[in-house]
């Protein structure tokens, strides 16, 4: 069987990370072929990339910079990781994707979603994800969440106004519309718990409708 790519988005303190990490715990419990990783990073180069477009102390760094190391990264990754792990046959979750650029870099850094667009499919050329989980939730209730978990590393892009955020999210609604087939909008205001019921539920729907299609 070839492989699932399935990609989980949404704006900082959305929970995503923590749920898709139960999410893999559990189907892994379940026997599921399941790869977990990460955007940016996930092997070592983009994982190097990372530090650098992260680092808080490169506040320097130009918008385009930003949106080809990212794109930089993607590919690395995708080479290296993705495109073998789903050739394999894995279900392969990450942690963040394409729309990321698309939302933070085109939309909310106004380089343009197309122009970001562009770039990006010279980096990935036409692997778009099966299926895309969008956690939605509005930013001031994501940085509360996020300053309530002390463990949590701040990067360049916290630092941003919540201005900023504001457009991250709304650049997600801007995609939720141009790509309605693919990405499946999951409330993630509610608890833990119930967000991770739906999700569990919306990922196994996906994995068994495309096992079907085979
Ligand atoms: P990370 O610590 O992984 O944050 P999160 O837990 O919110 O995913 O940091 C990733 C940061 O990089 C996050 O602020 C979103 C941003 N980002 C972009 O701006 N463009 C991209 O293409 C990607 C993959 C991430």
């Amino acid at each position: 069987m070839k492989g699932i790519f399935i990609t989980v988005e949404g704006p900082e303190g959305a929970g995503k990370t923590t749920i898709i990490t139960k999410i893999v715990d559990q189907l892994k419990k379940e026997n599921y072929p399941v790869v977990f990783t990460r955007e940016p990073g996930g092997i070592k180069i983009a994982e190097k990339i990372r530090s650098i477009i992260l680092d808080p102390e490169n506040t320097e760094m130009d918008g385009r910079t930003e949106a080809l190391l990212y794109a930089a990264a993607r590919r690395q990754h995708l080479v290296e990781k993705v495109l073998p792990s789903i050739n394999e046959g894995y279900i392969v979750l990450c942690d963040r994707f394409l729309d990321s650029s698309l939302a933070y870099q085109g939309f909310a850094r106004e380089l343009g979603m197309d122009e970001v667009l562009s770039i990006n499919e010279f980096a990935i050329g036409h692997l778009m994800p099966t299926k895309t989980l969008y956690f939605d939730i509005e930013p001031e209730e994501g940085f509360k969440r996020i300053n309530q978990n002390k463990d949590r590393e701040i990067n360049r892009l916290d630092l941003e106004k919540l201005d900023f955020h504001y457009k991250v999210r709304e650049g997600y609604s801007l995609l939720l519309e141009k790509y309605k087939e693919r990405m499946i909008k999951i409330d993630a205001s509610r608890s833990i718990e119930d967000v991770y019921d739906e999700t569990l539920q919306v990922v196994k729907n996906i994995i068994h409708t495309a096992a079907h299609n085979e």
